[in-house]
């Protein structure tokens, strides 16, 4: 906060001055009422930290004052002063919400006390109501990092819909947190007790996931020596998450679908139809539509998964977020008792915001865990970063600077070698005069840089060109 304001509330002149003269002085922005409803009046006109307040006025009085404060909600505190022979209505203003009261004659130290006292309350306040939204956050999405526009709106989803029932599909390329985000979403719903059980429907060889996903009975096909539950038995109550369910044979479409339609299911070789109290959550780093036009995923089944999309936007279409997942993973990875890197370098963020990162989030996870375990620390330099991520950090719409042709011309070939020479510069700074690593950056091989550098005569600047500026 920068100075803090002060509304004084009397209807003598004399106090008004008298206050002004202790608060100016020790630092305070002060505004004047000459009444509770002037009062009122300069409240809507302007923000005040503390009001000031007499207590017996004409017309509206001080604890009218105090009333108006808690009743409209106004984010200030009032403090009520009053002659020796009233304490008790002061007490009263203080039942009421004034913070404190201070009893005439005014003793400036006591004025500057109650005052700071005050300060510190708000500066509290604050604080605990920043604390508690940060808290609120963490509780709902654990572990889940976005503060991009798309993310927070995937978040503001996930709040909504884990309350209801609804089957949910969620898409999005691999390593975007279709997982977590699915995790989320049983975790904030009334089946968050019961289980979750995950299913990788692409991990898991057609003819077992059959039995794997319904259980079978004893004897049902050659080696079931025992009746066995299958996934969706275990996840009753709860949600059970089909991942990759693209990859789903049409046969398995099919029952899936009845489970959908019909609510139940048997056991494979059984006959017993078995109530699915269960939340289906589906997900897929395919494009579904594509797949159901090309005849490889049912229609039918597409529209009763696709009730509740949720599309998870890759890594390059929020960008802004990079910063703040590498703070986590930092934290995540960092927290041994080595703790030796505390952050990424300028230069190295700003390589790491123009990469593509075709493994998404996952693929960022696993950098910063691999520098944490190779770098020396304590920042993680442009030299650390793995070639791929070098090579691959522009964005591919242009590849060179935005540069105006002067109004005169220029000379083409100087203009060239002068754009040479400074790129190469760069490369080699970026690199620390490393020459495979410069020419990696330029994506040239290291005897063409040689030449270059021969050619430009560019010099390594040394420690006494650095101090002479
Ligand atoms: N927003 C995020 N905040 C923090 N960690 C994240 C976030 N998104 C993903 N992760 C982490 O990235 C990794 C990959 O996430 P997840 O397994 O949920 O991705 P996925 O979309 O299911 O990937 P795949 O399609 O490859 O299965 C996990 O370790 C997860 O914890
Ligand atoms: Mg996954």
């Amino acid at each position: 906060m920068g100075r803090y304001k002060i509304l004084v509330v009397d209807d003598e002149i004399q106090n008004r001055e008298y206050l002004a003269e202790v608060l100016i002085p020790a630092g305070y922005e002060v505004g004047y009422a000459e009444g509770g409803k002037d009062a009122i009046a300069k409240m809507s006109q302007d923000v005040y930290h503390i009001v000031l307040t007499d207590l017996y006025m004409p017309e509206l009085d001080g604890l009218g004052v105090i009333q108006h404060i808690i009743e409209s909600n106004l984010n200030c505190v009032g403090i009520i002063y009053t002659g020796y022979g009233s304490i008790k209505t002061a007490v009263d203003a203080m039942k009421i919400g004034a913070f404190d009261y201070i009893t005439k004659p005014f003793k400036p130290d006591e004025i500057i006390v109650v005052i700071q006292k005050a300060i510190e309350y708000l500066n509290l306040r604050e604080e605990n109501l920043h604390l508690k939204e940060q808290l609120k956050s963490r509780y709902k999405f654990d572990n889940i990092v976005g503060n991009s526009d798309k993310m927070q709106k995937v978040f503001e989803m996930v709040e909504k819909i884990a309350a209801t029932e609804s089957t949910v599909l969620i898409l999005g390329e691999s390593g975007t947190g279709k997982e977590l985000i699915a995790r989320a979403i049983h975790y904030n719903s009334p089946r968050g007790g019961h289980p979750f059980v995950p299913v990788n429907c692409g991990a898991i060889p057609e003819e077992l996931l059959e039995s794997e996903l319904f259980g079978h009975e004893k004897g049902a096909f050659t080696g079931a020596f025992r009746a066995r539950m299958g996934r969706f038995e275990l996840a009753q109550g709860g949600s059970i998450f089909l991942d990759e369910i693209s990859e789903m044979s049409p046969s398995l479409q099919v029952k899936l679908l009845r489970v959908l339609q019909e609510r139940e299911f048997e056991r494979v070789g059984g006959v017993r139809p078995i109530k699915a109290d269960i939340r289906i959550i589906a997900a897929t780093n395919k494009d579904l539509d594509e797949e159901v036009r090309k005849g490889r995923f049912r229609e039918d089944l597409y529209y009763r998964l696709n009730v509740i999309p949720i599309r998870l936007p890759p890594l390059r279409e929020r960008r802004d977020d990079t910063p703040l997942l590498i703070k986590h993973f930092l934290e995540k990875y960092n927290s041994g008792p080595s703790n030796k890197i505390t952050d990424f370098s300028k230069d190295a963020m700003a390589v790491l915001m123009q990469y593509k990162w075709p493994g998404n989030v996952r693929e960022l996870e696993n950098l910063v865990e691999r520098m944490v375990v190779l770098c020396d620390g304590p920042v993680v330099n442009i030299t650390d970063l793995p070639d791929k991520i070098l090579a691959g950090s522009s964005d591919g719409s242009s590849c060179v600077p935005q540069i105006e042709l002067p109004e005169g011309g220029i000379d083409l070939s100087s203009a060239v070698n002068e754009f040479e020479r400074t790129i190469i510069m760069q490369a080699l700074a970026k690199s620390g005069w490393v020459k495979n690593r410069a020419a990696r950056l330029l994506h040239v091989n290291r005897t063409t840089l040689v030449e270059k550098i021969k050619k430009q005569k560019l010099q390594k600047p040394t420690e006494l060109d650095h101090l002479n500026g």
